[in-house]
């Protein structure tokens, strides 16, 4: 991924920080997502433990870890999702318990603290230039023991194959086979994206962690795009909600859906 790369993804990200809390970044079927996400974090790490969060966006997972009672560093490559997480936690009075910084994944050699846990929601690791070199800034950041909980967009989606499949998208159906950093459209700009299968994602962090678990995440339910599929069949959606939540770590499935939710120790 090259730097004029690593620019269109934070000017796309830029232009939509203002309204990233409503349905583009944060609606129903993201919610319920974010908290399988909060929940991991709780069961890895008791509260007061120090968090390190990669591409916070807008801070709604930085600020709800502040008032669980955790210490957070939220950092984000788009200064305009910086802002947006500072405002909140000032706003939330929670500003003592969230620092951030203008940070981009590829340039944690610039950080110095420990932390007990890193985690990163939504994918800013699908936008890493280098996995092995954030694998390694993480070793050297995380105590010993320390977990990573990260999710991370996965390459077998079997909604959005039968989605854009059936319409006769099938270059669209496929993007997600891609090997290369692939163009994703947002907002009339351009997100630099890889797509990871869990056991290729754990690869570029075996040499310093071991495999804890991973579960799919939105494999019944269907991808937050298409939201308003949910909305239409809410109660049909809510039983495929609880078939995520049942079955979403079983062998072969835990492989699917939209994101993977992935945890790691330090050895
Ligand atoms: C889909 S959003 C998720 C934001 C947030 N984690 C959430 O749960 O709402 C992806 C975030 O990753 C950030 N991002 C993209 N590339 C990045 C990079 N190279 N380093 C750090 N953050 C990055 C974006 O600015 C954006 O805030």
């Amino acid at each position: 991924m090259s730097e004029a790369q690593l620019l269109d993804t934070q000017r796309a990200f830029d232009s939509v920080a203002a309204d990233y809390d409503g349905p583009r970044g944060n609606n129903e079927l993201i919610q319920r997502m974010r908290v399988t996400l909060w929940e991991t974090v709780q069961r890895e790490l008791p509260a007061g433990s120090r968090l390190l969060d990669l591409g916070c966006g807008t801070g709604l997972d930085a600020v709800e870890f502040a008032r669980r009672g955790y210490q957070v560093l939220a950092s984000d490559w788009s200064p305009r999702m910086i802002e947006r997480t500072q405002a909140r936690a000032v706003a939330s009075g929670l500003a003592s318990h969230v620092a951030v910084a203008h940070l981009g994944v590829h340039q944690l050699g610039r950080l110095s603290a420990e932390f007990d846990g890193i985690y990163s929601n939504f994918g800013p690791l699908n936008c890493a230039p280098d996995l092995h070199a954030v694998a390694a800034e993480c070793a050297r950041l995380l105590r010993p023991g320390g977990a990573l909980v990260f999710s991370v967009i996965g390459r077998v989606c079997p909604w959005e194959l039968l989605h854009y499949g059936l319409r006769g998208r099938f270059r669209r159906a496929l993007v997600r086979m891609a090997r290369r950093p692939t163009a994703v459209g947002m907002n009339r700009h351009t997100i630099w994206t890889r797509y990871y299968l869990p056991r290729e994602f754990y690869r570029a962090f075996a040499a310093h962690f071991s495999l804890h678990g991973y579960r799919a995440l939105s494999l019944f339910l269907p991808p937050p795009y298409l939201v308003e599929f949910y909305r239409r069949r809410r109660a049909w959606c809510e039983r495929l909600g609880r078939l995520d939540d049942r079955l979403g770590a079983l062998p072969l499935l835990r492989g699917m859906g939209d994101h993977f939710l992935i945890v790691m120790h330090r050895r």
